[in-house]
């Protein structure tokens, strides 16, 4: 495992659409491993494969909840209800907060790296740490969604 080096904003890679995996083998899995210890190590609550250059459908999520750390490969929301609104940022804009609407509740659907499928319903934080997340594998940043820009003092 290793930890990379996350891609900041104005890296070309983050504005990609990642594809699809086609096949989870041992250098996704590696990877999704690295995906995660380098989110730990940021001390973040989700990361995508993107923001550390790989434009591949694969975000890792641990919000710290009853869930643990979600490794998800090409997820995919199938249904959304309702909105809200809350600050959030990114580790990728590591001076900059703002304040987004998304989906209040969704349904995402993936693969676990041990190629079962997933279904897994989520609101609040998780929520929104999913939106955000597969955000990233279409290239989109949470800035592009905020209604207000927060710069952090650092
Ligand atoms: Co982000």
């Amino acid at each position: 495992m290793a930890i990379r080096i996350i891609r900041r904003e104005g890296d070309p890679v983050l504005r990609e659409k990642a594809r699809d995996v086609r096949e989870i083998n041992t250098q996704i899995l590696a990877l999704l491993d690295d995906m995660a210890e380098t989110m730990n190590d940021a001390e973040g609550v989700g990361l995508a494969a993107t923001q550390i250059g790989i434009s591949k459908r694969l975000i890792v999520v641990d919000i710290k909840d009853e869930h643990g750390l979600l490794k998800l490969i090409n997820p995919v929301i199938i249904h959304r209800e309702g909105r809200e609104s809350a600050v959030e940022g990114c580790l990728s804009l590591p001076g900059v907060a703002g304040e987004v609407e998304r989906d209040a509740t969704v349904t995402v659907r993936a693969l676990t790296p041990e190629g079962e499928e997933k279904v897994i319903c989520a609101t609040g934080l998780l929520a929104r740490a999913f939106q955000h997340e597969i955000d990233h594998l279409d290239g989109i940043l949470f800035v592009d969604r905020a209604t207000r820009i927060i710069e952090k003092e650092d």
